[in-house]
């Protein structure tokens, strides 16, 4: 039994081999349901056991309790919903009870499920609820209101993992990354999420945390992300270029998280939490306005809500406050151990700093590391 997994053990609903082969012919008979890449990547990471307990879609009393409480039927932390949604003409086609193969736009049988739910539910309360807002100007609830009125619930079978391509070779399960950190002799790993490309402030963060743990898993979010972000094939050559440069190597991982981002900010804080202690993480870092979009959140509402979660999480949270370059310190540093004011702080607006890039300008080194400044340049030309 795996031991630090968010529930009792690591959830594993992938089949391999003969079973997967057996799985696979049967399922060319089934009833199919057409399932969307945010889908596909909920699917891989519930078989893989990236969301464990989690082994299926949520069942509407799961769903229900983790909108109302952020907790699981069976009591467990839960903050988001995992949901697998249809639209109302759609589902009339499928019966509790049936068994389905989830199909890809590719047409790749990627999984199968037991449908034990069918059920409706309020999408302004799923916004209200979990991303603190109804305003489809976010880009969060923005998916909510397009999805599907009905939500299906149920084990899954994984059958095929989806091709990362060109990030294949970053990317490892959750047996695989405790595997690593036990033969790295890693007893403590601090997981940190991210969406953008590295700069000095989350540079600042993560080796300040390293100072206090044996290795860091940088395990940035490759899956959905909204327009506007920077696109993860650019943001991955930019951490691979600044982990050669500034990274000692024997203490820094990256490895891909597959999911799809949700900007729901406090309560995903609590799902990349526990995510991060099924792939083995011992500690989070939970930095300002962690999975913001907008002005919807509070700077530090992440860390309040996650704070009150952290003892039955059982991941160590390491909470830093807005860290910037101050120039009369010569340093990075937050209000904690700055006593300047904000003159001397360098400062720039993620507009700001996107217009320099699109002109081929790097922004201050004391923003960015030059290096990953090129490489974004690089990349906002070939967009
Ligand atoms: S996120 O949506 O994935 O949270 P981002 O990649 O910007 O966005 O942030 C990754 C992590 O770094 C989050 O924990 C966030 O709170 C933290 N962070 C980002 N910028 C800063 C900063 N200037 N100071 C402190 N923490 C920061």
């Amino acid at each position: 039994m795996t031991t630090n997994v968010h529930g009792t053990h690591l959830v594993n609903r992938e089949l391999k081999g003969n079973e997967r082969q057996k799985a696979l012919e049967e399922a060319k008979s089934l009833k199919t349901l057409s399932i969307s890449a945010w889908t596909i990547s909920d699917l891989e990471l519930i078989g893989i056991g990236g969301f464990s307990p989690l082994e299926g879609f949520m069942t509407q009393q799961d769903y229900e309790n983790v909108v109302h409480n952020m907790r699981l039927e069976n009591g467990e932390i839960w903050s988001i919903p995992i949901t697998l949604p249809v639209s109302e003409a759609h589902a009339e086609k499928y019966q509790v009870g049936d068994e389905i193969a989830l199909v890809g736009e590719d047409h790749v049988i990627y999984g199968t499920m037991i449908i034990k739910d069918k059920y409706t539910y309020d999408q302004e309360l799923e916004a209200l609820n979990v991303y603190g807002t109804t305003d489809k100007e976010h880009a969060g609830v923005q998916k909510v209101y397009e999805k599907g009125n009905v939500y299906f619930g149920g084990p899954i079978t994984l059958l095929n993992r989806p091709n990362h391509g060109e990030f294949q070779d970053f990317y490892l399960d959750p047996a695989e990354t405790r595997q690593l950190f036990a033969d790295l002799g890693w007893e403590t790993v601090v997981g940190f999420q991210t969406r953008n490309p590295v700069h000095r402030a989350h540079e600042y963060i993560q080796k300040t945390a390293l100072e206090s743990v044996d290795g860091l898993l940088l395990n940035p979010l490759v899956g959905e992300t909204k327009s506007g972000d920077i696109p993860a094939d650019v943001r991955m050559e930019s951490y691979q270029t600044i982990l050669k440069l500034y990274y000692p190597e024997d203490r820094t991982r990256l490895v891909i998280y597959p999911a799809a981002m949700r900007y729901a900010g406090p309560r995903e804080a609590i799902l990349h939490a526990i995510v991060r202690k099924n792939y083995g993480c011992t500690h989070f870092i939970v930095g300002r306005d962690h999975a913001g979009v907008g002005d919807y959140y509070g700077t530090y509402d992440a860390q309040k809500l996650i704070s009150q979660y952290e003892e039955e999480l059982g991941i160590t949270i390491f909470k830093f406050e807005h860290a910037f370059y101050c120039e009369t310190c010569e340093n990075m540093a937050t209000s904690k151990t700055c006593p300047h004011d904000k003159e001397h702080h360098v400062h720039l607006s993620g507009t700001k700093v996107r217009e320099l890039l699109k002109n081929g300008e790097r922004p201050p080194k004391e923003f960015s590391r030059p290096e990953v400044a090129d490489v974004l340049i690089k990349g906002m030309q070939e967009d």
